[in-house]
């Protein structure tokens, strides 16, 4: 029996997210060989490494070449810090008094656009005795974190340059329209950004400017910088939601299950809740034991496909919390314990995470973080 129709499983569990760590190391030594002007790589790890896994997904990334890791929340960075002692550690998002302790004490960068919170810094720093390294955030049009004011940014830089109790590490933005190509509210980010950044960098000599995520580092060079922060691409995921092979990004994860029934369906007969599917004709069902609980979105329901016996089949009734149905057809080809795909390459066809994103309307970000963690990781060595 063939490795597409056969009882053998590769994966061990009812639905595994198998990663390809190789892939992520090829994505980002691919992402470093395209920086300019010595501008350094800044792996995004955050949410669980876009569902990749944290650690281990930081691991390739600096294998691949990058040279720190960003997270959005003090628990990831304790959680890098454990597995990762040498690592560079920058924590991107708000922080309360209690994770900005568990952020300094995990030795990790922090973000600062405030000045009430920039004393709590220093304070917490004392109570350390370890001088808190921080990156000033500049709100240039995201309209969401960051100091709106050049003024009150340029106050922050100057009150911390050569400051004893906290380092001036970076001053940093983000985009919002990155990925939309043409973008003239990206162009205005940037120049808005680089007008104050790079006099400021005259004045605080070692000052590190950053501005890009994947879609600012793949199609704006003068974006770079001091340093990029890559979070989609590294997982060879497409920022602007195409192929990924179109940028030589590997996709690095395959969301896995299996066939685990397999019944004739007369016609008229309804598959799951609400019987929002029926069979027009004699058929067989497919029951994968792999459903929303699990990441798989309900809106997928009579909306996707899979791949099954090397080809791909519809999504065929309502996906519940624990199982969804495939159309297998009249005369199927599969057995139960035969492998199933939902985002991976099986036979000659592939479902991308940007398919499924397409579906539901969504973004591939999305897709992959919403993998729950009932689904096994696995990292076939
Ligand atoms: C502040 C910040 N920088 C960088 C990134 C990485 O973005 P991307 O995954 O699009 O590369 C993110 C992700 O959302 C972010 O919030």
């Amino acid at each position: 029996m063939s490795a597409a129709t056969g009882r053998e499983r590769t994966s061990v569990s009812r639905a595994s997210a198998v990663i390809d760590l190789a892939a992520i190391e090829h994505n980002c030594s691919r992402l470093a060989a395209e920086l300019t002007g010595g501008a350094e790589l800044c792996a995004v790890v955050k949410a669980d490494g876009y569902g990749h896994g944290a650690v281990e997904s930081a691991r390739a990334a600096l294998a691949g070449g990058a040279r720190s890791l960003a997270v959005a929340a003090a628990g990831e960075a304790a959680e890098l810090r454990a597995a990762l002692p040498d690592a560079r550690l920058l924590v991107l998002g708000a922080l309360t008094a209690a994770e900005l302790d568990l952020a300094l004490e995990a030795d990790a960068e922090v973000a600062v656009w405030r000045a009430d919170f920039l004393e709590l810094v220093r304070a917490r720093g004392d109570a350390l005795a370890r001088r808190p390294r921080v990156h000033v955030k500049y709100d240039t049009g995201m309209g969401r974190l960051g100091a709106r004011d050049p003024g009150a940014v340029t106050a922050l830089v100057r009150d911390l340059a050569g400051g004893e109790r906290a380092e001036l590490i970076g001053l940093w933005t983000h985009f919002a329209t990155a990925d939309e190509p043409g973008s003239r509210f990206f162009d205005e980010q940037l120049d808005r950004f680089l007008e104050l950044a790079l006099p400021l960098r005259e004045q605080v000599p070692g000052l590190r400017l950053h501005a890009a995520n994947s879609a600012a580092t793949l199609r704006e060079p003068s974006s770079h910088l001091d340093m990029v922060r890559c979070g989609i691409a590294v997982y060879g995921l497409d920022p602007f939601g195409e192929d990924p092979a179109q940028r030589h990004l590997r996709p690095a994860l395959e969301l896995r299950s299996y066939v685990a029934d397999v019944k004739p369906f007369e016609p008229g007969a309804s598959a799951g809740y609400g019987q929002k599917w029926r069979a027009t004709e004699a058929t067989h069902v497919g029951v994968l034991p792999i459903g929303y609980g699990d990441g798989v979105r309900r809106a997928l329901t009579n909306n996707a496909e899979i791949l099954v016996g090397g080809r791909r089949r519809p999504v065929v009734g309502t996906i519940s919390m624990d199982n969804l149905t495939v159309d297998l057809g009249p005369e199927p080809d599969v057995e139960p314990g035969a492998p199933a795909v939902l985002i991976g390459a099986q036979g000659e066809d592939r479902i991308l995470a940007e398919e499924v994103a397409r579906r539901l309307a969504t973004i591939n970000y999305e897709v992959t973080c919403g993998i729950s963690a009932r689904v096994t990781r696995e990292y076939p060595p």
